[in-house]
C-alpha cells in the first residue's frame, strides 16, 4: 500500500483520556483490561471478553475469505447506501481484520473511517485516514455525527441489537446512513436435498443454543425492524443469494458457493465450538463429529444447500 503507515492504537478504556481527542473518546468505563487478554480453548484462541469466535491466524484468514465472499456478492461494492462522493466521518463496527474499512478509506480519501473491534486484529500499516480503537460497541457511544456507520458480519457480537441500532441512530449525523449486512442462518433448499442432512442440524444447533444465551446469531431477518424501532426512514432492504458449494450452474453463483464452502471449512467449527462446550454441555469431541458431518454434508454435490444473505439501510432524518 502506498500510503503513509499509521500506528494502531489501542484504547483498553482503562485511561480516563481518550487517544482520539474529542472525536472518539472511549465507549466505555466498565471495559478493563480482561478484553485484550486471550485465552486457549480447544486449540483455538480468543479473546477474554464473552465473544464465541476464535480472534486467532485461522480466524483472521477466515474472515478475509468472507471479505472477498461479500464483495463478488455485491458486485465489488462494499455499501449500497446513497452516501454521496464525500461522507467524512465513517465508523466501522466490529472491523474485524479492518479489511472494509481500509478498502473505503482508499475509496474515498476524504473520509475518516474509525474501525472498532474487540479485538487487536487489524494490521500496523493502513491508510493515513483510518484509524482502529479497541471497544465495545455495546456500551454506551460519546462519540456523534457519523456520516455513516457500517456492521458486517455481527452475528451474536451484540448483546442486544435493538439497542445498537438505537446506538447508531443517536450517533449518526441527521441525513446519515447506517447499513448492517447479516446472514439469515435459517438454510433452505429448492429440492428438498438438504432435509434430515447434518448440516441442517447444524445451523438449527447454533440458532437454538445461541438463543439460549440470549444472543440472537440470526440477525439478517430482523435487521429492517430494528431499524424501523430505531426511527430510520427510507429503509432499504437487499437480499442475496449465496449457495454453499460449487454445485450451481450459475456461474455467479458457483463462485459465491465456493467462497463459501472454503471459508466454512474453518467456520463451521468457529462459530459452535465456544457456544456449545461453554454453555451445552457438549464435549469438543461431539462437536467435532458434528463439524466432521457437517463438513461432508457441504462439500456433497447431492445435498443443494442455500442461505440468503441481508443487506439493509436506513437513513437518519435530516
Ligand atoms: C464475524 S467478525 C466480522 C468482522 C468484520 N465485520 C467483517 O465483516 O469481516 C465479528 C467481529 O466483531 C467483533 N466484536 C464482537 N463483539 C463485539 C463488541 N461487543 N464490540 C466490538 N467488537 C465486537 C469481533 O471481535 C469480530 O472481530
Amino acid at each position: 500500500m502506498s500510503a503513509p503507515p499509521v500506528t494502531v492504537e489501542v484504547d483498553t478504556g482503562l485511561d480516563s483520556d481518550s487517544a482520539y481527542g474529542d472525536e472518539i473518546s472511549k465507549y466505555t468505563a466498565s471495559l478493563t483490561s480482561t478484553v485484550l487478554e486471550s485465552r486457549k480453548e480447544n486449540g483455538r484462541t480468543y479473546h477474554g471478553y464473552p465473544y464465541y469466535m476464535p480472534n486467532d491466524e485461522n480466524e483472521k484468514e477466515r474472515l478475509d475469505m468472507m471479505h472477498e465472499l461479500m464483495l463478488t456478492m455485491m458486485g465489488r461494492k462494499l455499501f449500497l447506501s446513497p452516501i454521496g462522493s464525500s461522507p467524512h466521518r465513517v465508523l466501522d463496527l466490529g472491523t474485524g481484520t479492518g479489511m472494509w474499512a481500509m478498502e473505503f478509506a482508499d475509496q474515498f480519501p476524504s473520509s475518516e473511517v474509525i474501525g472498532i473491534d474487540l479485538s487487536p486484529i487489524q494490521p500496523s500499516f493502513v491508510p493515513p485516514n483510518v484509524r482502529f480503537i479497541i471497544d465495545d460497541f455495546d456500551d454506551t457511544w460519546v462519540e456523534k455525527d457519523l456520516d455513516f456507520i457500517h456492521g458486517r458480519y455481527l452475528a451474536g457480537s451484540s448483546k442486544d441489537f435493538a439497542k445498537l441500532l438505537r446506538e447508531c441512530y443517536n450517533n449518526a449525523a441527521p441525513g446519515g446512513w447506517v447499513e448492517f449486512q447479516e446472514w439469515d442462518t435459517g438454510l433452505f433448499s429448492e429440492d428438498g436435498s438438504t432435509d434430515g442432512t447434518s448440516i441442517k442440524q447444524y445451523y438449527e444447533i447454533l440458532n437454538s443454543e445461541f438463543a439460549k444465551i440470549g444472543r440472537v446469531i440470526n440477525t439478517g431477518p430482523r435487521l429492517e425492524g430494528w431499524m424501523r424501532d430505531a426511527g430510520f426512514k427510507n429503509i432499504q432492504v437487499k437480499k442475496y443469494l449465496v449457495p454453499m458449494g460449487a454445485w450451481p450452474k450459475d456461474k455467479h453463483l458457483k463462485t459465491l458457493g465456493a467462497w463459501n464452502f472454503v471459508e466454512a471449512e474453518s467456520g463451521f467449527e468457529a462459530g459452535v465450538m465456544a457456544v456449545l462446550t461453554r454453555h451445552a454441555g457438549w464435549s469438543k469431541e461431539e462437536v467435532d463429529v458434528l463439524v466432521a458431518k457437517t463438513r461432508n454434508d457441504a462439500k456433497n454435490p447431492a445435498i443443494h444447500t442455500l442461505f440468503n444473505f441481508y443487506v439493509v439501510y436506513g437513513q437518519k432524518e435530516e
